[in-house]
């Protein structure tokens, strides 16, 4: 099984239990902190690369897990990813996305000020994290802005934006890069797509 966007390696732990996994991300901090969270028997490899343009050769499944699908902006983006995913797939092999079903009510409101977000130590330092965030209701699109702060002294910041999906759009996607959809769940639990469920959980089929 191949995990799209592994990050620390939350989800390919849980997953490795009954199979070979590799967890692709292309952040190296993330995957030395999976490598360093690794026990002897884990049957997961970890492999910095891009969701986009990777080719590991072939899989049996592959997962795109919480929401890392919105971290491609753009159709060309998330077409080339889908086109990935097809290659490394034999005809008929799963592609799971697991993305958040947009909240209308939250693209209601533009525009959030800036908010605490976390406060506590860091070795030793009063340390906090504020979010300020943006949405733009007719492109699906929310960027989060976050500031770091240690002794009340701004030390980065960090912007990331995401693209949200509808159900019938992701459809669309897969169909155009090589899969039919065979089921949508609206939640981990495998229960409906409906209105204000969390989740959109798209199971595709290689063609
Ligand atoms: C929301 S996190 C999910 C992390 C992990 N799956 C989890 O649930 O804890 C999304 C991950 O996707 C990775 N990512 C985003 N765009 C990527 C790209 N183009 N290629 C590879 N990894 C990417 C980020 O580095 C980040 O680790």
């Amino acid at each position: 099984m191949l995990v799209l966007g592994c990050g620390t390696g939350r989800v390919s732990r849980l997953l490795q239990t009954d199979r070979d996994v590799t967890g692709l991300d292309q952040s190296a901090p993330m995957l030395e902190r999976a490598r360093a969270r690794s026990r002897p028997g884990d049957r997961t490899r970890w492999v910095q690369g891009d969701i986009r343009t990777f080719d590991l050769g072939l899989f049996g499944e592959i997962v795109v897990p919480n929401g890392t699908f919105c971290f491609l902006h753009t159709r060309e983006d998330q077409l080339t990813c889908l086109q990935a995913c097809a290659r490394a797939l034999p005809v008929g092999a799963p592609l799971v996305l697991d993305l958040p079903a947009p909240d209308f009510a939250y693209f209601g409101v533009p525009h959030t000020p800036e908010r605490l977000g976390w406060q506590g130590q860091v070795e030793g330092r009063a340390a906090r994290r504020t979010r300020e965030v943006w949405r733009r209701p007719l492109e699906a699109r929310i960027d989060l802005l976050d500031r770091y702060f240690l002794d009340d002294t701004l030390v980065a910041t960090s912007l990331l934006p995401l693209q949200l999906c509808l159900p019938r759009e992701i459809e669309w996607m897969c169909e155009a890069g090589g899969f039919w959809v065979d089921a949508i769940h609206g939640d981990y639990s495998g229960g409906p797509l409906r209105d204000g469920c969390p989740r959109i959980i798209v199971r595709a089929c290689r063609c």
